[in-house]
């Protein structure tokens, strides 16, 4: 199947960013070790990041035409903040998994509250690096059932 991850805001940082919360190791790292995983359990991952919520809203809307099957989103702050990133995946109807690399509901209030999770297949939050992967797995799951 076709997989595409998307990463919001500020994570570009990664590797640099808070590195006590967020962990040392870049986004690159985080996405080729992903791709190659997925190919392992045979499917092609796309990723995309973008710091713009019209950037991620566009490429959301051409899932609908570009074969993906899946999406693993990291939605960075627009977790919070996006109903029009809400809109987007109820718009496309392409099942996803929102997944954070800090555990959110450990952290400040604000954070407590996804306008996406409710649509979601599931979330993942908490494991670093391997909420990722963690998500990989569990899309690889749930397209194979
Ligand atoms: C995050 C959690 C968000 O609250 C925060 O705004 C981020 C990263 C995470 O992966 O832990 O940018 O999505």
């Amino acid at each position: 199947a076709n997989i595409l991850l998307l990463n919001g805001p500020n994570l570009n940082l990664l590797g640099t960013r808070e590195p006590e919360v967020y962990g040392s190791e870049t986004l690159d790292d985080i996405c080729a070790e992903l791709k190659d995983q997925a190919h392992a359990l045979g499917h092609g991952l796309e990723t995309f990041q973008s710091n713009h919520e019209g950037a991620l809203i566009d490429r959301i809307h051409e899932t609908m035409n570009d074969g993906t099957d899946f999406i693993l989103i990291n939605p960075g702050a627009f977790t919070h903040t996006s109903i029009a990133l809400r809109d987007a995946l109820a718009g496309v109807a392409k099942p996803f998994i929102e997944l954070h690399l800090s555990n959110v509901h450990a952290r400040e209030s604000f954070r407590q509250h996804s306008y996406l999770a409710d649509l979601a297949v599931g979330v993942i939050a908490g494991f670093g690096k391997n909420s990722y992967e963690l998500a990989l797995q569990a899309a690889h799951k749930q397209l194979i059932k």
